[in-house]
């Protein structure tokens, strides 16, 4: 996707120096910023401390720290010490494991298989996001109005994004989609990073309070909602940003269209349903204080609480299969009843 007109991935490695490149999403929108890791506790310290954050970044960025751990392991309980590590990092996103587990076993036969791999989990999340994209476009009408929560766009995977993917196909083949952006609290991704992607590829849209959508849908103004992902389960309930449920029980509510957009590699057939998903709890200072620049361009910590006041931050809920109308994959559009018919052709 691009930033000033230059195309960019999320995340990417240097094969040459066995270092991770990404953009720092900490510090976006208000600089743009590319680190590297050379290390695999480093790399897997930017998934923990969200540096790189989004299912699918984040499960390229673990199969990248996997394979950093193997090239430079002395023997293999180290590589298996490592794999411990990186997975302990975020517990929610399904990417995560799947890619531990891919890279982990390619090595097993040879270190150079591990490099592989993991490139190719990140070749193919870019090129899963595209065909997202390829089977939302028929969704989406030429002036459709989409609501969209927390950031599922490019940011959040290798490229291309999941739930943002249809809307940059129907930009691409000439319609004017328009984007309710949920600010997304407590850390802001939708303010920040899903608004920050949608101006830099021109896609006109608004950021909205998160408690706004029942209005915008009450009035008809909301034509579908499209989430992403971060973990299904067989029987098709969705763990996705702390919030997202909400906005599935009142588009029911309204009788308006709910999406989930994620890549097969989302799909968690070993979990039966949602309950069995754990939920990332986060520090409550990502409710309590925002950062951004003032006036000056200076960035600044900002309580805003009470100063005495402990708050509560679970990152994740789960939204019952019963709310979703299909998902939209890389494999086509399903209804959540057909998902397990996929368990069973793999
Ligand atoms: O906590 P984050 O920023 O890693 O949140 C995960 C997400 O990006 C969202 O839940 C998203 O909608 C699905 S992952 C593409």
């Amino acid at each position: 996707m691009l930033i000033e007109n230059q195309h960019y991935r999320t995340v990417w490695y240097e094969k040459d120096k066995n270092r991770v490149a990404m953009i720092n999403q900490v510090k976006l929108p208000f600089e743009f910023e590319v680190v590297h890791f050379d290390t695999y506790k480093d790399t897997a310290e930017a998934i923990r401390n969200m540096t790189v954050r989004g299912a699918g970044a984040i499960g390229a960025t673990a199969g990248f720290a996997m394979a950093q751990a193997i090239v430079d392991a002395a023997n293999w309980e180290q590589v298996v010490q490592a794999r411990a590590y990186i997975e302990a990092t975020r517990p929610t996103a399904v990417n995560l494991f799947y890619a531990t587990a891919k890279v982990f076993n390619a090595g097993k036969e040879q270190k150079d298989l591990a490099v592989s791999m993991a490139q190719q989990i990140a070749d193919e999340d870019a090129e899963n996001c595209r065909l997202i994209g390829e089977f939302g476009n028929p969704l989406i009408h030429s002036s459709c109005r989409i609501l969209t929560h927390c950031n599922a766009g490019w940011l959040a995977f290798v490229d291309f994004g999941s739930a943002i993917s249809p809307i940059y196909a129907a930009q691409r083949a000439g319609k004017q989609p328009f984007v309710y952006v949920d600010e997304t609290r407590p850390r802001g991704q939708g303010a920040r990073l899903t608004a920050y992607e949608l101006s830099q590829n021109n896609v006109e849209h608004r950021i909205i309070a998160d408690n706004s959508a029942a209005f915008y849908m009450s009035k008809g103004k909301v034509d579908m909602v499209i989430t992403g992902a971060d973990r299904i389960t067989a029987n098709g309930d969705v763990a996705n940003k702390i919030g997202t449920l909400e906005k599935a029980i009142l588009a029911k509510e309204f009788g308006i269209p709910f999406y989930v957009a994620a890549p097969f590699s989302t799909v968690d057939f070993s979990t039966a349903s949602g309950q069995d998903i754990i939920i990332e709890e986060r520090s409550d200072d990502e409710l309590l204080y925002h950062e951004g620049p003032d006036a000056q361009g200076v960035m600044r910590r900002i309580r805003m609480a009470a100063p005495d006041s402990k708050g509560l931050n679970p990152a994740f809920d789960v939204t019952p299969a019963r709310y979703i109308t299909a998902f939209i994959t890389n494999k086509g559009l399903i209804r959540p009843d057909d998902l397990k018919s996929y368990n069973e052709r793999e």
